[in-house]
């Protein structure tokens, strides 16, 4: 029994971690946060990331970036596909930050699409109608019991004068364009990235990585699925047959060891995982379908950043109601059963189905 066991271990010990050490030690986790190549943790070895992608990880469970002029933020979430980060201010306050002024000199990070907001001190009987609420937005964690601080898109200001009377004006702050869409403040603010490019890699499920080449570092991707032989590829097969395998082994001999003394119910673990939209919400998303030339609302956006193919005449699209970012419907209903935001810009519709079930009868 012991010795079963024993041999159990050993070769899923051998076959887990002999062939993948070299790449999984370059990918970890801090809190629930996977952090892999461009970004690394500084406890890492720097060949695991990117230069000025390096995080720490603050008591072992926020991931932290610190921006040489603009100082610490915590990490929300990481999408390496888009290559889009989330952060936000520590103590959950990120329009003060704003406020400070966000400078990203120095880092490989920008701000997509920024619009200038004007923020306002008003106060307390001027505050629940100085500004319109669909175009500004009440900052809580600056306002205190008689005063509040409320943002308005700088451009729409002209149209308001009457109502900004009764407010001082504090700042002019350049902000995400989703800013006053509703968001979540804990959602803090999203940064995308450039360089290293490695969306083609990470959509392929492959491992991007720093490659020695003949005159220096190179970035290259090891594995996923691609088409051809090359170096790359049979690293990927080793890999790709490597991890099955020894996740069989390895959940025999996790069901060897726990047999007998397993109490927990572990069903309970696997079924709250999923965390997406329902079907109904998502089939009350806008559909188009693509005449013979192609023709969209938002033109030269042709490609689907989902599956990165172009749009071609007859196929179906799904818009994101709020944002109206489009992708082929077959991508973004998968998607979207699984998350429940828009993954270019992380809005997110579930509020505002119910407003889109009620136009879409008017309008129909
Ligand atoms: C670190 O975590 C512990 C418990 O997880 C918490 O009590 C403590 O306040 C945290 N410290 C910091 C600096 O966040
Ligand atoms: C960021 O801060 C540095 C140092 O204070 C300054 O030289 C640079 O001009 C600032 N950049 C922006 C965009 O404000
Ligand atoms: C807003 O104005 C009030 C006085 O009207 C002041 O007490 C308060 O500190 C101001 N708030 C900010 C964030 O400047
Ligand atoms: C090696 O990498 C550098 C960038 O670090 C790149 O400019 C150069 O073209 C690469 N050389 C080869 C032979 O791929």
């Amino acid at each position: 029994m012991a010795v079963i066991e024993i041999v159990f271990a050993s070769i899923f010990l051998v076959l887990t971690l002999q062939p993948s050490t070299s790449i999984e030690i370059c990918r970890v986790l801090c809190g629930i946060q996977p952090i892999h190549f461009p970004f690394r943790l500084d406890s890492q070895p720097s060949r695991c990331g990117y230069p000025r992608f390096d995080l720490s990880c603050k008591n072992e469970t926020q991931a932290t970036l610190t921006l040489p002029f603009s100082g610490d933020f915590a990490v929300v979430n990481i999408d390496y596909i888009f290559q889009n980060i989330w952060i936000n201010d520590l103590d959950h306050c990120t329009p003060r930050r704003l406020l400070q002024g966000l400078n990203l000199s120095g880092t490989p990070f920008e701000l997509p699409h920024p619009r200038s907001y004007t923020v306002f001190n008003c106060s307390s009987s001027a505050s629940s109608t100085a500004l319109e609420p669909a175009e500004s937005r009440f900052i809580s964690c600056l306002s205190g019991t008689d005063f509040s601080v409320v943002a308005m898109p700088t451009e729409r200001l002209d149209l308001s004068t009457s109502s900004t009377a009764s407010c001082s004006e504090m700042a002019k702050v350049l902000a995400p364009v989703s800013w006053t869409g509703g968001s979540d403040p804990g959602d803090g603010i999203m940064l995308t990235w450039k360089e290293p490019d490695c969306t083609l890699c990470e959509s392929r499920a492959g491992t991007c990585m720093l490659f020695k080449n003949d005159t220096g570092m190179d970035v290259g991707c090891s594995g996923g699925f691609s088409n051809g032989l090359s170096i790359e590829a049979k690293f990927g097969i080793m890999f790709g047959v490597g991890i099955p395998v020894s996740f069989i082994l390895g959940l025999l001999f996790y069901l060897k060891v726990n047999d007998g003394h397993n109490d927990q119910n572990p069903s309970s673990e696997a079924s709250s995982a999923v965390k997406g939209l329902d079907g109904q919400i998502i089939e009350t998303y806008p559909m188009t379908l693509l005449g013979e030339s192609r023709r969209l609302a938002r033109p030269g956006d042709n490609t689907c950043s989902i599956c990165l193919c172009e749009y071609l005449a007859k196929e179906t699209l799904r818009t994101i109601p709020g944002c109206n970012h489009y992708f082929h419907a077959d991508c973004i209903d998968e998607w979207l059963t699984l998350n429940v935001a828009c993954p270019l810009c992380r809005s997110s519709p579930e509020k505002l189905a119910s407003d889109v079930a009620s136009s879409s009868s008017l309008s129909s």
